[in-house]
């Protein structure tokens, strides 16, 4: 499963000094890995997270591998919409432009909770909290005059498509797998939507699946649910297929499509694609990509933040 290059190769002779890359979820696994990339081009790179040892580990864990490293942290906690406007506004006190927004961190099949402002904890956290984090940098990411928002998605969309009249499940008993697949469907609808508003200020959008990759993400799921995985997921016959017990790839490969989201040349006049192992990739399903739900999702999202924002 590793037929895809590292994260660190597809950064190989990338130039990217005097530009800012803030990644949220920078702390482990794959936002982890992103920054010692980005990193490594020379951009100053952002790290938001929520927890600030593991911000401050992974901060001492980059100056070693790369001495030269510019790098600043945030404390970023997306299932607070009050937290999520301290960290842009410390972003803004670092930033005063963003060239590449890396929507990457996420949780994934949590047992049913709410964030503190009421929306199910994976939609908040992976959808909602992204969508108001990108809003409130807006500003940041036009001022760069060309710009990359990279929103990790996942082939796990399949498992659901976002139900628009229940998105929060107040109305329905809840399913983790299928929360968690809502979730990742918003984070494309969000990618297409984005580019869409955002392309003609220079500022381009992408959804990324980065493999099955052995991460902490996994942290909630019992062996049940990686047999029931397995067994749910559809096989696409145009691509392998995969056993998410056996096939799995590390973070130094997983986060190369991510990275080439964020520098790859080819994507410079591209956007609103979904991305898989360094390539554009056609076979994601198709609610997924459609448009006019993009655009209801969008002002849903907008009206759901203004609101609990107002306290309402
Ligand atoms: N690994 C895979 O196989 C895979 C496959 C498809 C898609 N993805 C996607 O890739 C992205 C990265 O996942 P990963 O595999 O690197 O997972 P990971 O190792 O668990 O890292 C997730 C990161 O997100 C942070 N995070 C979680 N909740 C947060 C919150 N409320 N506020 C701020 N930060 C928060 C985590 O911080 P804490 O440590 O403090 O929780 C951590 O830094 C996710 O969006 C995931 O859906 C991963």
């Amino acid at each position: 499963m590793t037929s895809t290059p590292t994260a660190l190769e597809v950064v190989d002779g990338v130039d990217l000094t005097g530009k800012i890359c803030v990644i949220t979820g920078a702390s482990a696994g794959l936002g982890r890995e992103s920054a010692r990339a980005l990193a490594k081009t020379g951009a100053h790179v952002i790290l938001a997270a929520r927890n600030r040892a593991a911000l401050a580990d992974t901060e001492a864990w980059i100056r070693a591998e790369v001495p030269d490293a510019v790098i600043s942290t945030v404390e970023l906690d997306l299932t607070s919409l009050a937290a999520i406007r301290s960290a842009a506004k410390a972003i803004d006190a670092i930033a005063p432009a963003i060239h590449v927004l890396m929507n990457n961190a996420g949780v994934m099949f949590t047992p049913f909770g709410r964030t503190t402002d009421g929306f199910e904890m994976q939609f908040g956290t992976n959808h909602l909290g992204h969508f108001e984090l990108t809003r409130l940098l807006e500003p940041q990411l036009a001022m760069a005059g060309g710009a990359r928002i990279v929103n990790l998605s996942s082939d796990g969309h399949r498992l659901a498509d976002v139900d628009l009249d229940d998105p929060n499940w107040q109305h329905r008993e809840y399913d983790k797998f299928a929360a968690y697949g809502a979730s990742k469907t918003a984070n494309i609808l969000h990618a297409v939507e984005l580019d869409r508003r955002l392309r003609d200020r220079a500022i381009r959008a992408y959804a990324v699946h980065p493999g099955v990759v052995a991460t902490s993400l996994a942290r909630h799921m019992s062996r049940d649910d990686f047999t029931a995985l397995t067994e749910f997921v559809p096989s696409d016959p145009a691509r392998d297929k995969v056993d998410v017990r056996r096939d799995f790839s590390m973070p130094e490969h997983g986060a190369a499509t991510q990275v080439w989201a964020a520098v790859g040349d080819d994507l410079a006049d591209v956007g609103s694609v979904y991305l898989a192992d360094c390539r554009i990739q056609e076979d994601m399903a198709p609610y997924a990509m459609d448009e006019a739900r993009a655009r209801r999702l969008w002002e849903i999202s907008e009206r759901f933040c203004t609101d609990a924002s107002a306290g309402h």
